[in-house]
């Protein structure tokens, strides 16, 4: 797979201004920078931060759990649940600048002793065998090709008994998406896997499912309430404007008619590592 084409379509210069610019735009030049408040910023998937308490809610975090985040973009989901959950959460991204930028955002929320971020690949985590109590993945595998090798991957970095919860976008049953999308330009980059392939690759490595619920629909409704605001005028900058730039309003567009057309399905899953 051509990882330096994934790098290339999401790294940019000055990303972490931008979200504290956004953030300080929205808050006010003195308001203490949270977790919380920067959310509509840092989360970068579909429905923000309502996703992310959807995975919380299916992982029941303990204080003092390790938890890995895969994929962990420029960090809001990790900085989030630190705070939220007193968790110690690593991030591993591959693209440098997200990187950067979450170690610059970590900072500035004073959660650098809760959230370390590692740059590396995910079909090769930078973890030991067994070091994590909880992981999580948010709308990465869509990037990845070799999906049995990400879930073998995630299944190493977990002690038994621990769990993953996932949301991923899969493949609909009417084509592939419009592109651009927020996680691709062209096809080249774009991997969607059944739900059904889904399921059969986490078991393929060694996971059992505890759940598996197929959200398109309140995807769906979400983005409906976006594309109403957009014809209003009314959208604010979010995430996916300050990190993909003059392509976001497209990107945006374009993934509202493919989950619209079945071209996508939007599933959040919890996978368990057997004792
Ligand atoms: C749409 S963003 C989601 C970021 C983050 N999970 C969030 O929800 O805010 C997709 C992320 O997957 C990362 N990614 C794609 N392929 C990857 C790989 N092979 N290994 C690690 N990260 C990868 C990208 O760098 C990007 O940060």
């Amino acid at each position: 797979m051509n990882t330096a084409a994934v790098e290339r379509h999401y790294g940019s210069a000055g990303i972490a201004e931008r979200v504290l610019a956004a953030f300080r735009a929205a808050n006010g030049p003195d308001a203490p920078v949270t977790p919380e408040g920067l959310a509509p910023f840092d989360h970068f998937h579909g429905r923000g931060i309502t996703a992310t308490q959807e995975l919380a809610a299916q992982l029941a975090l303990q204080p003092g759990e390790r938890v890995l985040d895969i994929g962990s973009g420029i960090g809001g989901p990790a900085r989030w649940f630190a705070a939220q959950f007193e968790v110690q959460v690593t991030g591993v991204d591959l693209t440098p600048e997200f990187c950067a930028a979450a170690e610059v955002l970590t900072a500035a929320t004073g959660l650098a002793d809760r959230v370390r971020i590692i740059q590396g690949s995910a079909l090769a985590l930078p973890v030991p065998d067994g070091a994590f109590d909880a992981a999580y993945s948010q709308n990465v595998i869509m990037n990845i090709a070799d999906k049995r090798q990400f879930y073998r991957e995630a299944f190493r970095g977990l002690r038994p008994g621990s769990r993953l919860a996932l949301s991923n976008l899969c493949a609909g049953p009417a084509g592939e998406p419009y592109f651009p999308v927020p996680w691709a330009m062209t096809r080249d980059t774009s991997f969607l896997a059944t739900p059904e392939a889904m399921r059969a690759d986490l078991l393929a490595a060694g996971f059992t499912i505890a759940e598996f619920r197929d959200i398109t629909p309140a995807m769906r409704e979400a983005q409906r309430r976006t594309r109403e605001r957009i014809d209003k005028g009314d959208m604010p900058k979010i995430a996916v404007d300050i990190i993909m730039g003059e392509h976001a309003r497209e990107m945006q567009w374009n993934s509202i008619r493919t989950i619209d057309d079945g071209r996508g399905a939007a599933i959040e899953a919890l996978a368990r590592k057997p004792l």
